[in-house]
């Protein structure tokens, strides 16, 4: 359920008109409506009321720091990747011992910017990693609190780029080589290791994949006791899918339902990485037809935005719904809607029923509010669009669009190109 409704066939977000926020501020934007994140997040949340838990927004999907900051003042954390989320979270006052710091690439500088800011724990994914924050943290006289991320080699059955739980990806350490691992951690002098955390993929629509992992981390669990490791963090990652198109995910309180049956007795807290979820089916992008043409095999229309804006049909041939703005009950025709953008792979939709678009008509691009923004570029020097939050009545630019002087800020011509 989302907010972005038909009210006498003109398109609204919440008690705004999209066409009249377009004219206001021009196109192509991302819209997002402040009530569905809410709702989303606060029914997510909910789902594991009976259970210790710490829900953290995994900040990748979505990074406005309006965004980041409505969840901060819902109680929520974050799931960071880089020392710009961090940045970010911490900005938009996500309290600091509510972040989470995954990711299998991270920086010296980023870990010590962590370390000082006094994150709530790091989720560790290779040994050099681990040993690496150790002397960091001693450098500067910390202690790191962590989870050794785990890849349990579940096949979550998910598009192959965002699958990230099997032995062939890049991400954790093997259940196998996990106890290495976790003998190595506890013999560090500056961490703390207190937790398990995976996370196997992304757009899931099965329960069954997320309750094989956790049976599988309740086996290691059961072995670290033995050994003396006390966990009381278990984080189960994101990847709960949501509806673009006719997908069922499963809601979050059978997700919940799930996971609770799963873990039983066990007295830890569970962390968890929500992002799409929450905001997917929070935002649409907004965008207008610039031109149409059809050769002898397809119908185009071309709009204004393009794959730097929307990259997730290029790059996973996502489906998003395209949807009129001013709904026109008109014959629906094979198109594809195409961006401006000089690569063949520039669409955001393929050999869709769409109505006759004509120059200047406004069209919607559904469930665009993950992964669409934070994957903007500014490829073809394209200026990266505005976004804009709505609640209820009122609308506010949460990002403003970028002018030529952002696309080049940093850029220097060096004195040996002078004269
Ligand atoms: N936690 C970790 C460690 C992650 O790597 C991710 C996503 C999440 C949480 C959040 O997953 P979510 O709840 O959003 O599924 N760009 C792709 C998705 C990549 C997901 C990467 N990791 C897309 O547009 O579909």
């Amino acid at each position: 359920m989302h907010h972005f409704v038909y009210k006498n066939d003109d398109l609204y977000c919440e008690d705004v008109s999209v066409a009249y926020i377009a004219d206001q501020i021009g196109t192509p934007f991302y819209l997002y409506s402040h009530s569905t994140i809410k709702r989303h997040f606060k029914v997510f949340d909910n789902s594991f009321n009976e259970l210790d838990h710490l829900t953290c927004f995994s900040v990748k999907s979505n990074s406005n720091l309006a965004i980041l900051r409505l969840f901060a003042l819902e109680g929520g954390g974050a799931d960071i990747v880089s020392g710009g989320e961090l940045f970010r979270a911490l900005r938009a006052g996500i309290p600091h011992d509510k972040i989470v710091f995954s990711g299998v690439g991270k920086t010296t500088r980023d870990m010590e910017i962590a370390l000082r800011s006094d994150i709530f724990m790091f989720n560790v994914e290779s040994d050099q990693e681990l040993q690496i924050l150790d002397r960091i943290a001693k450098d500067i006289s910390r202690k790191a609190m962590i989870a050794i991320r785990i890849n349990p080699d579940v096949e979550p059955e998910t598009h192959p780029y965002v699958v990230t739980g099997l032995s062939e990806n890049k991400f954790g350490i093997q259940i196998k080589d996990s106890l290495n691992t976790y003998a190595l951690a506890k013999d560090l002098k500056n961490v703390d290791v207190k937790g398990i955390s995976c996370h196997i993929g992304s757009q899931l629509t099965e329960i069954d994949p997320f309750v094989k992992t956790l049976i599988k981390l309740k086996e290691l669990l059961n072995e670290l006791i033995k050994m003396g490791i006390n966990i009381e963090f278990l984080n189960l990652g994101g990847g709960l899918g949501i509806t673009y198109n006719d997908e069922k995910p499963p809601h979050p309180i059978e997700y919940a339902k799930a996971l609770k049956e799963t873990i039983g007795e066990n007295k830890f807290t569970l962390i968890l990485e929500p992002g799409r979820v929450i905001i997917g089916n929070a935002g649409i992008l907004i965008t207008r037809v610039l031109y149409t043409k059809s050769t002898t095999h397809k119908r185009f229309i071309i709009v204004d935005a393009g794959m730097n804006d929307l990259i997730r049909p290029t790059l996973y041939n996502s489906f998003h719904a395209v949807q009129p703005v001013k709904m026109t009950h008109s014959e629906m025709f094979e198109t594809d809607l195409v961006g401006p953008i000089c690569e063949t792979g520039d669409f955001l939709a393929k050999d869709r029923k769409m109505p006759p678009f004509k120059p200047g008509d406004l069209i919607a691009i559904m469930s665009a509010g993950a992964y669409g923004f934070s994957m903007a570029s500014n490829y073809n020097s394209r200026l990266r669009p505005a976004e804009v939050m709505v609640k209820g009545k009122l609308f506010s630019i949460i990002r403003a669009r970028e002018t030529n002087d952002d696309l080049i800020s940093g850029e220097v011509i060096p004195e040996f190109l002078q004269r």
